[in-house]
């Protein structure tokens, strides 16, 4: 195992009981604040992905704002936000997808990509799939290659890898649920 995971975990604060009870949230602001271990998390990144043709860092809002772009910079790729409704001015295509109460929708500005081009997506945490998934439908909707999904934390109780229909998931840290 790599060595710069183990101070990456380290970083992560784990907070009981938020949003609610009963959720232990996995905070990454800690590991924002951790030059060297923010760093590692980032070189992680770009050192799997820089030779793999990426020409698209697909970020999720929120905390896909923070990872993706740092990456996109390194390896040569664009930055485009997948955000929450009514958020972007353009004109967007947007996925719905479920929550553990009701449903979202993820939104992406129309001309951002092209089709043939090859994305990766890039979130800080994977819970139960449903955000990640909206991802890749919405790319692939409009013909781009998703490489793969990237994620600083699993949650592997909740079988989130198992709504990517197939496409691979890179984690550095697994997290309790
Ligand atoms: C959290 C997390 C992921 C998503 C994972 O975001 O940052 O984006 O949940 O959950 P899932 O795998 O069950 O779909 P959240 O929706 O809370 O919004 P935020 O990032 O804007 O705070
Ligand atoms: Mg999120």
């Amino acid at each position: 195992e790599d060595p710069r995971l183990e101070k990456i975990a380290a970083a992560i604060r784990v907070i009981p009981d938020f949003p609610k009870p009963g959720i232990l949230f996995q905070d990454i602001t800690t590991l924002l604040l951790d030059t060297k271990a923010f760093r590692d998390t980032i070189d992680m990144f770009v050192e799997r992905y820089r030779d793999q043709n990426v020409n698209v860092v697909a970020g999720v809002e929120a905390r896909g704002f923070i990872f993706g772009p740092p990456i996109a910079l390194a390896i040569g790729a664009k930055f485009v936000p997948m955000r929450k409704p009514n958020k972007l001015p353009g004109e967007v295509i947007s996925e719905e997808y479920s929550l553990e109460y009701g449903t979202d929708k993820m939104e992406m500005h129309v001309g951002a990509v092209q089709p043939g081009e090859r994305a990766l997506i890039i979130d800080d945490l994977i819970a139960t799939g449903g955000t990640l998934g909206a991802a890749i439908k919405l790319l692939e909707r409009v013909g781009v290659h998703v490489v793969e999904c990237a994620c600083v934390i699993e949650l592997p109780e909740l079988k989130g890898r198992e709504k990517l229909g197939g496409k691979p998931l890179f984690v550095l840290v697994k997290g309790g649920a």
